[in-house]
């Protein structure tokens, strides 16, 4: 096969690991995580983590562009992150504004299409008109699926499937036969998306608080120490790398 990517056109090392052109995933989960203690270490507010945070998400947006990876879906904010003081929540329900409106034009120039997958109803008006408006104008690029999980539980998610097929199956929209895995992802969030290749998580945490239960079940994790606002296109790539070393079995051999 000729190179897919022009401007790969050698294979090149990563660390001690080659990158390569083909057998790239198609579809990259993040838990961007370690906003908080990236500020702290620094002796700053949390929310100077975040803002620091969204640099980061530019440059991991560049560089999947750049690798022509169909989908990049982004942990932004869980149905638990509520929790946090008032304040905190309300910084970050700001970003997404802060993030589209200086972005929105090289997203569009990128041929990014931004969607999301969570609660959305329940954001505040402001972040949901934010998210409307990058949503509308790139609707029909054809590039990059830049998908935010915000307001994003997996349980709820799978809670409200239930709910939904057994409606169906009560009103005798479908059988109980009907019910397969099929049908289940067809009822999640991310029905129009594939399952996710390969699954990050930065920070140091080893765990998915509630992301993606279901679509994870065959994806390869990589986890690194690494704080969210330090992550770079180079520890994107050596992500790359070793997922690329892995072998994928699915229960074969
Ligand atoms: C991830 O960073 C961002 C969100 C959850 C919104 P954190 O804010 O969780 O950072 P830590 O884990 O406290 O360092
Ligand atoms: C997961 O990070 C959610 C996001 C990155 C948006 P958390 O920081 O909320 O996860 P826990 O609380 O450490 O499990
Ligand atoms: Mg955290």
């Amino acid at each position: 096969m000729a190179f897919r990517l022009p401007f790969l056109k050698n294979n090149r090392q990563v660390n001690d690991r080659l990158l390569t052109t083909e057998n790239l995933p198609k579809h990259v989960a993040i838990i961007m995580d370690g906003n908080g203690r990236w500020a702290k270490k620094r002796g700053l507010p949390r929310v100077a983590g975040h803002k620091e945070g969204m640099k980061t998400v530019k440059k991991i947006v560049r560089k999947a562009v750049e690798l022509q990876i169909e989908a990049l879906t982004l942990y932004a904010f869980s149905t638990e992150n509520w929790k946090r003081p008032k304040p905190e929540v309300e910084t970050i329900m700001k970003l997404p504004n802060e993030f589209l409106s200086t972005y929105l034009p090289e997203l569009m120039e990128n041929n990014v299409r931004v969607q999301t997958i969570g609660y959305t109803e329940a954001l505040p008006q402001h972040t949901r008109n934010a998210i409307h408006i990058a949503m509308e104008k790139t609707a029909n690029n054809t590039g990059l699926i830049l998908n935010f999980a915000i307001n994003y539980g997996s349980r709820a998610e799978i809670v409200e499937a239930v709910k939904q097929i057994a409606t169906d199956v009560k009103q005798n929209k479908i059988m109980i036969d009907d019910i397969d895995e099929d049908c289940i992802s067809e009822h999640l969030f991310t029905r129009k998306i594939s399952d996710p290749d390969l699954l990050i998580r930065t920070s140091g945490e080893v765990r998915l608080s509630n992301f993606l239960l279901w679509q994870n079940a065959y994806s390869e994790f990589y986890f690194t120490d690494v704080l969210w606002p330090d992550f770079n296109e180079e520890e994107f790539e050596k992500s790359l790398a070793v997922y690329q070393n892995r072998k994928r079995r699915y229960g074969g051999i």
